[in-house]
């Protein structure tokens, strides 16, 4: 019983000489780095770092998870080479081409028209000229690889692309632009039959 006392006492003790008459200070804490936690400011001055901050500088060589590196130039040269695929990765055959269709719709179809035939809103309205149809009788030697090409660096009046459009968004994207280049090459006018 008297034990039971002393405890009860120790404990109100501790609770009440926790608080102290300074509401601005937290007074006592018991567990004091579960309160304040050693965390650190990303550009802080650090003395145990090699370059002197909390943050330090990517490795050497570093890439960025998911960033897929693209080697050709942009120029002529560069854009002739896309043409052979050597870029287009091994997934892309299997690429459902209704996949990229909503992404079309949101960053070419303005441009190209929801058919790929070159009419889009912009266009009828004269904002921008010069958009070919995709069809083959447009545009007979793109290819997937160049077409990756023209959406990393643009052409003319398309600007680039890469900016707004991870490295899998524009394969399916391109997978869509061939359906659509099938389609517009299918339809195209015929030649005139000869008289
Ligand atoms: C601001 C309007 C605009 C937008 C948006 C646009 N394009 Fe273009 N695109 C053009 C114009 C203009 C050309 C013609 C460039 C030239 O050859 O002068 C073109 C050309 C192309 C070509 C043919 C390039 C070649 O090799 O001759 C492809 C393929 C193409 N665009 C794909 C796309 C794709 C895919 C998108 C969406 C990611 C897109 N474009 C968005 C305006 C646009």
């Amino acid at each position: 019983m008297k034990k039971s006392i002393l405890l009860t006492a120790l404990v109100a003790t501790a609770f009440v000489s926790a608080c102290n008459g300074d509401k601005s200070t937290p007074g006592y804490t018991f567990m004091d780095d579960m309160y304040r936690s050693p965390s650190l400011e990303t550009y802080a001055a650090a003395e145990n770092t090699a370059q002197g901050t909390e943050a330090q500088l990517p490795v050497e060589g570093t890439v960025a998870r998911g960033y897929v590196p693209y080697d050709l130039p942009n120029s002529n040269e560069g854009y002739e080479a896309s043409k052979n695929n050597a870029a287009v990765p091994a997934y892309f055959a299997e690429l459902n081409a209704e996949d990229g269709k909503e992404l079309y719709s949101i960053f070419c179809s303005h441009c190209h028209g929801d058919k790929g035939d070159g009419n889009g809103i912009l266009m009828e309205r004269e904002k921008i000229l010069g958009i070919p149809s995709y069809g083959a009788d447009r545009l007979p030697d793109i290819t997937p690889g160049s077409i990756y090409h023209v959406i990393m660096y643009g052409k003319n009046n398309m600007g680039s692309h890469a900016s707004q459009l991870t490295y899998d968004e524009r394969w399916k994207i391109i997978q869509y632009v061939m359906k659509l280049r099938q389609d517009q090459s299918a339809t195209a006018a015929p030649a005139e039959p000869a008289a």
